[in-house]
């Protein structure tokens, strides 16, 4: 599969899915990590796994591209290098239209992570709308240490939105803040593998 993980709110836990999601993927088939975002999370936490001789399961590619020619300059070398692999899993900057959209459309299908919260929540929207544009399916993840009425109410919000709703919830975990930088804790690739379920259940559908 080829999956875009994409929300234009910061912060929200999109490199930690796309690094998480990747890892279970290349237990299961070659898998290509590409880094969208000029922060280079993703290259960094690879880079730093690999120096601790804990290399990620999937190979990584950092694209920069700058200017005007952004949406080709990210849709065809994800394009050409997809080719290669079972597996794409994109990492997008938080914030920038231009390039989350182009990442959208070299994917089948797209994974906005969020927190429960009202604010959080709201602000999927604007994400989901790009998706559409990019005639893109979405799935809607949440991350979250809140209890079940938060996490009721912020499902049943998105869903009068009509927003596909991942069953899972990706718990918070001082683990898996701390595995930046180291392979993903193998206790949580699981979740992820239920996660990836999810999204071939709604691309075959
Ligand atoms: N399941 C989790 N448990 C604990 N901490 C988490 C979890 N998911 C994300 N975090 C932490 O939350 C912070 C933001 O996560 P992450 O960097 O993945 O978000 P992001 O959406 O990629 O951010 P940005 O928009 O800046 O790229 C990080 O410190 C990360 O370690
Ligand atoms: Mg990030």
């Amino acid at each position: 599969m080829r999956v875009a993980i994409s929300n234009l709110k910061g912060g929200v836990g999109k490199t930690t899915t796309a690094v998480y999601l990747s890892q279970h993927l290349s237990g299961t088939g070659r898998t290509l990590l590409v880094d969208l975002d000029p922060q280079a999370s993703c290259l960094d936490w690879g880079n730093a796994a690999t120096r601790a001789g804990e290399p990620l399961g999937a190979e990584l590619v950092a694209l920069a591209p700058q200017g005007a020619d952004t949406f080709r300059a990210v849709l065809r070398p994800i394009d050409s290098l997809a080719a290669g692999y079972d597996h794409v899993v994109i990492d997008t900057p938080p914030g920038d239209r231009l390039m989350v959209a182009a990442a959208m459309s070299a994917a089948d299908i797209v994974v906005i992570p969020t927190r429960p919260s009202k604010l959080e929540v709201a602000r999927v929207g604007a994400t989901a709308e790009l998706a559409e544009s990019a005639g893109r399916p979405i799935a809607v993840l949440m991350t979250s240490r809140a209890g079940a009425k938060a996490l009721g109410l912020a499902r049943q919000a998105l869903q009068t939105c009509g927003y596909p709703v991942v069953p899972e919830v990706i718990p918070l975990r001082e683990a898996i803040s701390t595995s930046y930088g180291h392979r993903p804790d193998a206790r949580y690739i699981g979740i992820f593998g239920q996660v990836a379920r999810v999204l071939d259940l709604a691309l075959a559908a």
